[in-house]
């Protein structure tokens, strides 16, 4: 089967991305990165593919009038690009429906708490001030709500009372970057398929 084609947007530090291109790199994932699009100019993302030749874009939403023509450049830049999955990679933005629709069925994202608990920003903070017992990620497609899209892979991980939102994200993040390779590759594998909300992943149980 080829490799398939991603799209990694990212807004900051990028320890997904660095994930992914290690999994890549490790033959865990049968794919390779067309381009990596960063809405922020500084994000140290972009470094951690400095002499890879992996493409790299800024297109950060100041230099745009509207929100829909901010889209029309990541669109088209993924599109230049040949991406097949747009990966979502700490990209700390809500995309349109425009966008989505450009790729539908073909947009991932990661998320930091058991969805659908505690969407949107800050969520290890938020599961700390709820006082749940166990958090986790959330691997899921993007959809148009916020961090409402259907689940491919789910991880919990415990919360101590001695928790802070720091310790407690720095746990999930580790759970992350185990996770979101392992779901990127099943969809490169062919592996993900969508029932209505459900994800159904073919022979669950074979790594
Ligand atoms: C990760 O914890 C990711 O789950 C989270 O931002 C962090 C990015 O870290 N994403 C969200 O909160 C999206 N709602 P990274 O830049 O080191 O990959």
């Amino acid at each position: 089967m080829s490799s398939t084609v991603l799209g990694v947007l990212v807004s900051g530090r990028g320890s997904n991305l660095q994930a992914i291109l290690d999994a890549i790199r490790e033959g865990k994932i049968n794919a390779k990165i067309g381009v990596v699009i960063s809405d922020k100019k500084d994000a140290f993302a972009l470094q951690r593919v400095k002499g890879l030749g992996i493409a790299t874009e800024v297109i950060e939403r100041k230099d745009f009038a509207t929100k829909r023509q901010f889209e029309e450049a990541l669109v088209n830049t993924l599109c230049e690009h040949n991406v097949e999955l747009v990966v979502l990679a700490g990209f700390m933005r809500l995309l349109g429906s425009d966008f989505i629709s450009a790729y539908p069925g073909k947009i991932m994202n990661i998320h930091p708490a058991l969805l659908p608990s505690f969407p949107g920003l800050n969520a290890q903070k938020q599961a700390i001030e709820y006082g749940v017992k166990m958090s986790g990620c959330t691997v899921h497609f993007v959809d148009e709500g916020m961090d409402s899209g259907p689940i491919i892979l789910q991880q919990a991980v415990p919360v101590a009372s001695s928790d802070t939102a720091e310790t407690l994200a720095a746990r999930i993040l580790e759970v992350e970057h185990v996770l979101y390779p392992r779901a990127i590759s099943l969809y490169c594998k062919g592996r993900l398929t969508l029932n209505g909300r459900q994800v159904v992943i073919t022979d669950e149980n074979v790594k």
